[in-house]
């Protein structure tokens, strides 16, 4: 429908801000580009060592996509989730930077937050459980994208669990490069400059 198409406009201009790149260029710390895995995102922000502005990459990342599902929830279940594809694409995909954006990690969360607050609640605490046993910040989002679709599965939201079951795996084909380097056992752990 008109209202979906909106929805996902909207939601992909919302999810397309690059804030990780923004932020690292107002505090004057150059391209994050150019550093560590070469990201936008929190974990390589956080390889300029200023952890206030990787914390406030990885809010922000995170709440475009929550602020998209609730903005559009207002016209009905089917825009939120149109709003929410839409902010995930953005911030894959984003126009402004050549169509060469981030991992996802952020906004997936923040999307599976405005749809099912449970569920993104769930996917932290198995990131921040593998984190802090293994201190790698690709494998811990890996793993918590495994667990989130059977997750939403087994709380009886089968529709979610399709949905979020493909974000997951443009999530792991988007940490192609970060596998290859967790099995050649070469990947940075948390908080390791780069
Ligand atoms: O969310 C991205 C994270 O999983 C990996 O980031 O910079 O190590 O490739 P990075």
């Amino acid at each position: 429908t008109y209202e979906t198409l909106v929805a996902l406009a909207f939601g992909y201009l919302l999810g397309s801000i690059p804030f990780g790149l923004l932020l690292t260029r107002a505090a004057g710390l150059g391209d994050v580009r150019s550093i560590g895995s070469g990201n936008i995102g929190a974990t390589n922000v956080l390889r300029t060592g200023n952890k206030a502005l990787a914390a406030a990459t990885l809010l922000l990342d995170l709440l475009k996509g929550t602020a998209a599902v609730l903005i559009a929830g207002a016209y009905g279940p089917e825009t939120a989730i149109a709003a929410g594809l839409g902010a995930f694409a953005g911030h894959l995909f984003p126009v402004w930077l050549g169509f060469k954006g981030g991992k996802g990690v952020a906004t997936y969360i923040g999307v599976l937050f405005g749809l099912m607050w449970q569920a993104a609640l769930l996917f932290l605490a198995v990131w921040i459980a593998v984190a802090l046993a293994l201190r790698y910040s690709s494998l811990s989002a890996l793993v918590a994208c495994v667990v989130t679709p059977v997750a939403l599965l087994l709380m009886g939201r089968p529709e979610l669990a399709t949905l979020f079951a493909g974000l997951s795996i443009v999530v792991f084909i988007k940490h192609r490069a970060n596998i290859a380097r967790l099995v050649a056992g070469t990947e940075g752990k948390i908080g390791a400059k780069g």
